[in-house]
């Protein structure tokens, strides 16, 4: 098939930010290939979305997104946007516990599935132009003591995105970087999770403590984050690359 649709392909878009992603983007007129590990539920959570298509993919293994692409191609023809969201998290700890096989975990999905998404999907988007979007975090913009390992992946999507911006832009690429600061997913759950258990504080009161560190005093949604890569990658932002998106509720600057 081969039509007119904008084609997106959202990375981790199973559940949480990524879902959110996939659905906003498909409301607004893209043909979404959501791409998943969880190959299963990506497939359930892609039939439910109008033109989409739902790919298992471990963003850490260089064939499966050469693999992506290539299917991608054969079925639409075009691919014009990369929204490079798959990420995953440890429990909260002090450096000198974090495990080797953690701190390979985060840095493998985190930088390198990020790295070799877009390496998978750049002969494409380098025809034609296109718009990358890179999830980092506020933790790539501002540290957090123990969870050094994260934020250093995180910082590292920041990094490749500056990078991208600069070396792409002779192609018409953009590339941005959305840093959400706490949204309730399953991601967080695992965050709140640790930090009880280094902290003895009992759940609740560790989702209290974070929502208390929020300047609004409030979380921020799966929604809040979709629409602003929906922004990145609409025709208002065609200018806009090299740039950092905080929804924050105002961590960044507090
Ligand atoms: N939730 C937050 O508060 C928060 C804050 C800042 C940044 N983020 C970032 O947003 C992104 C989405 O997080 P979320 O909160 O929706 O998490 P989530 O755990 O709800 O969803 C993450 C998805 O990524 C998938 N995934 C994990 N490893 C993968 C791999 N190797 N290959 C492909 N897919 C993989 C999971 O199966 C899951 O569907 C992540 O990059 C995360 O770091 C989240």
């Amino acid at each position: 098939m081969n039509d007119d649709l904008q084609v997106a392909i959202v990375t981790g878009a199973a559940r949480g930010i990524g879902l959110a992603i996939a659905q906003r983007l498909t409301a607004d007129g893209f043909r979404v290939v959501l791409t998943d590990v969880d190959g299963e539920e990506v497939a359930k959570q892609a039939e439910a979305l109008p033109g989409a298509i739902g790919l298992q993919h471990d963003v850490r293994d260089a064939a499966a997104g050469r693999a992506v692409v290539e299917h991608v191609l054969a079925q639409f023809g075009r691919i014009d946007v990369l929204v490079n969201n798959a990420g995953t998290n440890i429990h909260a700890h002090p450096t000198v516990e974090v495990t080797e096989e953690d701190f390979n975990l985060v840095i493998d999905v985190n930088l390198k599935g990020t790295f070799l998404t877009t390496q998978a999907v750049l002969p494409t988007l380098q025809k034609g132009g296109g718009r990358i979007v890179n999830m980092s975090s506020i933790l790539g913009l501002k540290p957090v003591a123990n969870v050094a390992t994260y934020c250093a992946s995180k910082y590292a999507v920041t990094g490749l995105t500056q990078s991208w911006a600069a070396e792409l832009a002779q192609y018409d690429i953009t590339a941005n970087s959305v840093h959400p600061g706490i949204v309730a997913t399953a991601l967080h759950d695992r965050v709140v999770e640790g930090v009880s258990a280094l902290t003895k504080m009992s759940t609740d009161d560790a989702w209290a403590e974070f929502q208390r560190s929020i300047p609004l005093q409030r979380f921020q949604t799966v929604e809040d984050v979709a629409a602003v890569v929906a922004f990145l990658v609409s025709p208002a932002a065609k200018d806009i690359t090299g740039s950092e998106f905080k929804i924050d509720g105002g961590m960044g600057v507090a």
